[in-house]
């Protein structure tokens, strides 16, 4: 990549290629398979809605922040905290974001490995033409096939953890920008062309409503507004400190404000196509669209089964779909690599292997929610991986995100926001004040305050 290796803390070589692997990092299976499918069982129209809400008024501002602290630590998000409550002399404690960054990540990657997996293996699977002409019936028969059986899952996360592992102890080189530059795109236009099938289909109508009617009661729901928010945090990488990892590279001229609004609007319109791709496909076919976490699985192997050269458009969009994990999983791991390597000394390959070691064994536990231990549960209904996506994804990230928009905006020394930001006071400061200080940490916090409400009467009553 842009990151010179012979010097640690390199650049960026342009601000496109610092919004590509940013993108890179923010397009990922969050949108393709997550979105789709939790839009899906949360209702369609109004989880989409406060996404959107959630995207715009917490999202971007905290993008923001997290980009200004890591471009002005160049380090990684340990290491910039502490320099940065140092300076700010504040309390220590505040580097415990980074801490908290560094588990979130590593229990996001444990799944993410392993759902990776699978789309790994769809590749594999249509290119063999296992869906040439194949029913919705064949298709879900053969999702299910798939996951009952843990030798096939764990083979799959095995090989996505040591691609990942592979790419990363390497560094971040030069085959990953040529690639992010290629496949990014390729993406997109893969996405256009299923969009136009899925406008075909016959159930556009439907899914367009499904997925933008709003039904009113949803706001009234906290448990909606919490995931929409923690879907926002995951689908951007925010709250974890890989949008800071990355900022330490960010080139000093690039404006941190549109680059990011820039990411933002590439990852939600990739999650609003695939959303708009898949549910037609649904509703064509009788499918159910609160499925669940098979709702690409099934639907895209089924579209692209009946369109001409469906095999390989097919086997094509799960590449991609493979490579745009890759790029979100390398994230995953940047924080607390750079920290091990930057603090310790430490070779990063042997860090890698060690981290890439241990995330796979929590992954198992991701493999057996699907089979083994598929009646096991850890909290209410909760399989192992419904509980390691659930702490990750709703309150890791949004705690994270939280703590990170109190200390950059109110917290960080004035000088911080003049020279990242070009804020020095009037209007902008005060608009960003509002927003990135406070409307945003308020936002954070007044979804957890509704959901812990009446977990907090409940233990008083
Ligand atoms: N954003 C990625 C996706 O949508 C996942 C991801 C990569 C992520 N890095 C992250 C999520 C950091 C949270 C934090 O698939």
């Amino acid at each position: 990549m842009a990151i010179a290796s012979e010097n640690r803390r390199g650049m960026w070589s342009s601000r496109w290629l610092f919004i590509l692997a940013a993108a890179g990092s923010a397009v990922g299976i969050g949108n393709i398979w997550k979105f789709p499918y939790i839009a899906g069982e949360n209702g369609g129209g109004a989880f989409v809605l406060i996404y959107l809400v959630c995207v715009g008024v917490v999202g971007i501002p905290i993008m923001i922040t997290e980009v200004m602290i890591g471009r002005e630590g160049r380090s990684s998000p340990i290491i910039a905290m502490r320099q940065l409550t140092q300076r700010a002399r504040c309390s220590p404690a505040w580097v415990m974001i980074g801490w908290m960054g560094v588990l979130a990540g590593f229990l996001i990657l444990s799944y993410y490995a392993v759902i990776a997996g699978w789309a790994m293996n769809y590749i594999w699977l249509s290119a063999s033409g296992a869906f040439e002409s194949a029913t919705a019936q064949n298709v879900g028969a053969t999702f299910d096939n798939f996951l009952a059986n843990p030798w096939q899952l764990i083979f799959w996360q095995t090989l996505f953890m040591v691609l990942t592992i592979w790419i990363v102890g390497k560094g971040v080189s030069r085959g990953l920008e040529t690639a992010i530059r290629w496949f990014m795109p390729l993406l997109f236009i893969l996405l256009v062309i299923l969009l136009g099938y899925s406008l075909n289909s016959g159930g556009f109508e439907q899914a367009f409503n499904f997925l933008f009617e709003i039904d009113a009661s949803a706001f009234t729901d906290p448990e909606i507004w919490l995931l929409a928010m923690g879907q926002s945090f995951f689908t951007l990488s925010l709250g974890m400190g890989a949008m800071m990892a990355y900022g330490a590279y960010v080139p000093q001229d690039a404006g941190i404000g549109s680059t990011v609004l820039t990411i933002a609007v590439l990852d939600t319109s990739v999650a609003v196509a695939a959303g708009l791709a898949i549910f037609p496909i649904v509703f064509a076919n009788g499918l159910d669209a609160a499925q669940g976490p098979g709702l690409m699985f099934v639907t895209v192997p089924l579209a692209f089964g009946q369109l001409p050269l469906g095999i390989i458009f097919g086997t094509l969009f799960f590449i991609l779909v493979t490579f745009a994990a890759l790029t979100s999983a390398i994230s995953l791991t940047e924080p607390a690599l750079a920290y091990l390597v930057e603090e310790y000394n430490a070779k990063r390959k042997r860090v890698a292997i060690s981290l890439g070691v241990m995330c796979w064994i929590l992954g198992l536990g991701t493999v057996f929610s699907f089979n083994l231990l598929a009646d096991f549960s850890v909290v209410g209904d909760l399989t192992i991986f419904d509980f390691v996506d659930y702490v990750s994804q709703n309150i890791l990230l949004p705690l994270g995100g939280l703590l990170i928009a109190v200390f950059g905006v109110w917290l960080v020394p004035k000088e911080v926001l003049v020279r990242q930001l070009g804020i020095s006071g009037g209007f902008k400061l005060f608009v960003w004040r509002l927003v990135g200080g406070v409307i945003a940490p308020l936002g954070v916090l007044a979804i957890f305050i509704n959901i812990l409400w009446p977990l907090i009467q409940g233990v008083f009553s």
